[in-house]
């Protein structure tokens, strides 16, 4: 099967790449099921049921979050009722919401005629597909996403072998080691929340496809999809600005991964960096 998992969306900006965008990719890529990490799409900080919404009709099967998954405060209708919505899993026992979730994914593109009973007929797939944070520069402190996503992976191999993680962290050391240390236990480990794609594609040793950051998607002619003056303002002064979100140069960015349907195991992996 083929995934596409699409990066931070920043903001309207972010959705429109999403919804223009989106169907394009999906044709390009016969894509079979769609992963975005959708924790700065209110307006650069947060999500809203009405927003998550608009991102599922755009044709995103999953959303994923992070450290700003708490800014709107109607994201807890989302935690308590959206089981397409996940938030990192290591938060402590007790938090609203879900940070893993199973999902059937159709594959087989052709339909079942009765006249032409050779052609394939789409099956039901499960993909499994996990939210993690780190701890190195991040807040709040939350439990070890390394022990716990081990468990989470065990328990999520009773069903599947086909697992989708989104770690969610700044250090490129702790991305790096993570992804090593999930490596023959899922099919990909991409990483989120810098805003910064890197160019390190690969598939690990035994299997599992990595990339530290996908990228965001919003408008890159800023700072991490930002305005930029306040940003830099910030920096100068040490004074609180109020960010608003940028507007030109939109992209979409992400990556798109193939999986091997039976080991779950990962065939290939392609940055996505796609002109809105
Ligand atoms: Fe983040
Ligand atoms: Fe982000």
């Amino acid at each position: 099967m083929k995934i596409l998992f699409i990066g931070d969306i920043v903001g309207s900006p972010g959705r429109n790449a999403v919804k223009t965008l989106l169907p394009k990719l999906r044709e390009r890529h016969a894509l079979n099921f769609v992963i975005a990490n959708g924790e700065n799409s209110a307006g650069g900080s947060g999500i809203t049921p009405k927003i998550a919404g608009e991102l599922f009709d755009a044709g995103v099967d999953v959303i994923t979050s992070g450290d700003h998954v708490w800014d709107q405060k109607e994201v807890m209708e989302l935690l308590a009722n959206e089981k397409r919505f996940l938030r990192p899993l290591n938060y402590p026992a007790g938090t609203p919401g879900q940070g893993s979730g199973i999902f059937e994914v159709k594959v087989g593109s052709s339909r079942c005629d009765d006249r032409t009973a050779q052609r394939a007929v789409p099956t039901n797939l499960l993909i499994a597909v996990l939210n993690v944070q780190g701890r190195t520069f991040m807040q709040p402190p939350l439990d070890n996403p390394f022990t716990l996503a081990l468990e989470e992976v065990k328990r999520l191999r009773e069903r599947t072998k086909i697992i989708f993680v989104d770690f969610h962290a700044e250090a490129t050391s702790e991305k790096i080691a993570f992804g090593r240390f999930l490596d023959e236990q899922v099919s990909a480990v991409v990483g989120t929340h810098t805003h910064v794609q890197t160019a390190d594609e690969q598939i690990l040793p035994h299997g599992t496809a990595y990339l530290t950051d996908a990228g965001f998607t919003g408008p890159h002619d800023g700072c991490l999809g930002r305005e930029i003056e306040p940003v830099i303002k910030r920096f100068l002064t040490g004074m609180p600005q109020r960010f608003e979100v940028a507007k030109n140069r939109v992209l979409l960015h992400g990556a798109v991964v193939e999986i091997d349907d039976t080991s779950g195991k990962a065939i290939k992996i392609q940055r996505v960096s796609e002109n809105l």
